[in-house]
């Protein structure tokens, strides 16, 4: 049987694309599922190009989680990972995933993370404070925005003529460096 990982995201997906790509060639590890919130969200795109069925679920769905749940089920979903998603994960998808959802937040934690600290709000926060690093945090998620143990941090250097933009890019590829290695690693010892 292969694991079965379903990946939420809210945005562009370009990590999804990452990670589904890297794994095209690993038969143990199966992306049945693409999940978004968003239903004009360019990750439905990528999910055609991928052959892979993609969903939307509205906020309240998302609050509630039943619906998703069922989802999941019908899906085998043994495994979540949150790609550039933008939603809270109610504690009904969270109790039935124990330490079976990560997330990839586009900063060093604990700084810079909470409600509202996504995308270009990150990088421009970094810059504005003048740091000299940031990079990428992946970690478990539990029911706080970006307060689940940490299990992975990979730095770059953030330089003064770097613009938001700038630093996206560079954090981009660190996700997409090391994403998938990560989540290959977590899964592996879940099999
Ligand atoms: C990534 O930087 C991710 O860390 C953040 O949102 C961005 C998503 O990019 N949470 P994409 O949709 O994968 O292109």
């Amino acid at each position: 049987m292969p694991f079965n990982i379903a990946l939420f995201a809210s945005g562009s997906g370009s990590n999804v694309e990452n990670i589904v790509r890297y794994f095209s060639d690993k038969p143990d590890f199966h992306f049945p599922v693409i999940i978004s919130n968003k239903s004009d969200a360019f990750v439905h795109q990528r999910a055609k190009t991928l052959h892979i069925p993609s969903f939307t679920f509205t906020k309240d769905d998302f609050f509630d989680g039943h619906k998703i749940l069922t989802l999941l089920k019908e899906y085998q979903v043994d495994f979540i990972v949150l790609a550039g998603f933008l939603l809270k994960i109610p504690p009904t998808i969270i109790s039935a995933f124990p330490d079976k959802i990560i997330n990839i937040h586009p900063a060093l934690l604990p700084k810079f993370g909470g409600k509202g600290m996504y995308g270009h709000h990150v990088h421009h926060a970094v810059i504005e404070a003048g740091e000299t690093q940031s990079g990428i945090t992946i970690h478990y998620v539990n029911e706080h925005y970006d307060e689940g143990n940490i299990i992975f941090q990979a730095v770059c250097e953030v330089l003064p003529e770097d613009t938001p933009d700038t630093l996206a890019n560079k954090v981009h590829a660190l996700e997409y460096e090391y994403f998938p290695l990560i989540i290959e690693k977590i899964a592996t010892t879940r099999k």
